[in-house]
């Protein structure tokens, strides 16, 4: 319609109506090109065999079936709230940002395609479905834990991304790869995650880490050096490694990132208190969420692990854990986690022309992205 009409015209004369078409039930609809629709493409639909959903059960908890073992925390309804409530939480730390890499699709990028490597109930991928309607967006998980009532353009699958990820060709198809909270899942989070996740963005694409490493941090010497939760997590970290598992995901993503091949990787951290020690107002509130998510979850990460590789019976792991759930109520501790949220970028084809050994850390990048880029820059840091 144009945007100016002759005195005496109805504006809408120009319009033909057409809506009763749709609507009529002799005609046929119209079936879209599978190939054009966005759901189209990374995947063909696989049927969950019923071995996948399968849960073992142990210590009265459930964990995953597809590759059995590999991963000790539960996979119950008890452990998928405290990962809903844990969402949450770190949504108010994060400002409300789902991502804080400049992945800003324009209406050049067609149907642009991000992947949430373990993505547990799926939050994460759910809200990038809504943010990004033109998105293709996945989720990969060791258990098929996630909601089926989602937004059309997101998708669930079971893998184990230690594994060599299998998707149809071309390789390098994402322009966002996210990791969060995925503590104790990876014997080598570097080569096994980072190195996968370059090979499968496009040039230009970026990995975006969030990971919180289970150790307590304080600045004014609060924490002394029998804290429940200090000793707790340094038993973890020894058990993890037992595993075979890297529990201290987040100091080294930086690094890992830059040695893989990523350029302009930027690494924000941001706290998180224990309890409701802080003043702050935002930080007291936040604390107080944390003290119940680590209080609900403390159970399920110790059992399997503490039992299997330290030989420690239920009783004796939950009697150790009064302790632990104890230091998390003591406001005279200042404690915190530190959340690491690190994100890079593929080289694009230029700057990688030439480069022999990307992995060697040899490649000219262009201008780090902006400080802003159209979502508010980062409150975190230290
Ligand atoms: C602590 S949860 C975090 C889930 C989600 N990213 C979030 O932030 O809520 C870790 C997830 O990693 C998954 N996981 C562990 N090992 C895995 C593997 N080898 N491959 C794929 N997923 C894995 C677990 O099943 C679990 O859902």
């Amino acid at each position: 319609m144009s945007s100016s009409s002759l005195p005496g015209e109805h504006p809408l004369d120009e319009y033909e109506f057409t809506f009763e078409s749709y609507l009529e039930d002799l005609g046929r609809i119209e079936a879209d090109d599978i190939n054009s629709s966005p759901q189209a493409g990374i995947y063909n639909t696989q049927s969950l065999s019923e071995s996948i959903a399968n849960y073992r059960e142990e210590f009265g908890r459930t964990y995953h079936a597809y590759n059995a073992g590999s991963y000790h925390f539960p996979n119950d309804n008890a452990e998928n709230e405290r990962a809903n409530n844990q969402y949450e939480i770190l949504k108010l730390v994060m400002d409300d940002r789902l991502h804080l890499c400049p992945f800003l699709p324009d209406a050049s990028t067609v149907s642009p395609k991000i992947l949430d490597i373990a993505t547990g109930t799926g939050l994460w991928a759910i809200e990038m479905g809504d943010e990004y309607p033109e998105a293709e967006v996945i989720g990969t998980d060791l258990s098929p834990i996630q909601p089926s009532f989602v937004p059309p353009n997101v998708r669930f699958f079971v893998e184990d991304s230690t594994e060599p990820w299998l998707y149809p060709p071309p390789k390098a198809q994402f322009d966002l790869i996210h990791t969060r909270i995925t503590i104790s899942c990876w014997s080598d989070m570097k080569t096994q995650i980072i190195q996968s996740a370059f090979d499968h963005l496009k040039p230009g694409g970026y990995l975006e880490c969030h990971e919180i490493p289970g150790m307590p941090y304080c600045d004014d010497g609060t924490m002394p050096p029998d804290y429940g939760w200090l000793r707790w997590a340094q038993e973890l970290y020894h058990t993890s490694a037992l595993a075979n598992r890297q529990s201290d995901i987040g100091p080294d993503l930086k690094r890992w990132m830059e040695e893989v091949g990523f350029v302009d990787v930027k690494e924000v951290i941001y706290k998180i208190p224990f309890n409701g020690w802080p003043k702050d107002t935002k930080l007291k509130s936040v604390g107080m969420m944390w003290q119940r998510n680590l209080l609900d979850g403390v159970s399920g990460f110790t059992l399997s692990l503490f039992s299997k590789f330290l030989d420690k019976t239920v009783e004796e792991i939950e009697v150790s854990l009064v302790d632990v759930r104890k230091s998390l109520l003591d406001k005279k501790v200042h404690a915190y986690h530190k959340l690491y949220v690190v994100y890079g970028r593929k080289p694009g084809d230029g700057e990688m022309d030439g480069v022999g050994a990307v992995n060697g850390g040899m490649v000219m990048g262009p201008p780090s992205p902006p400080a802003s880029f159209g979502r508010p820059a980062s409150k975190g840091g230290e």
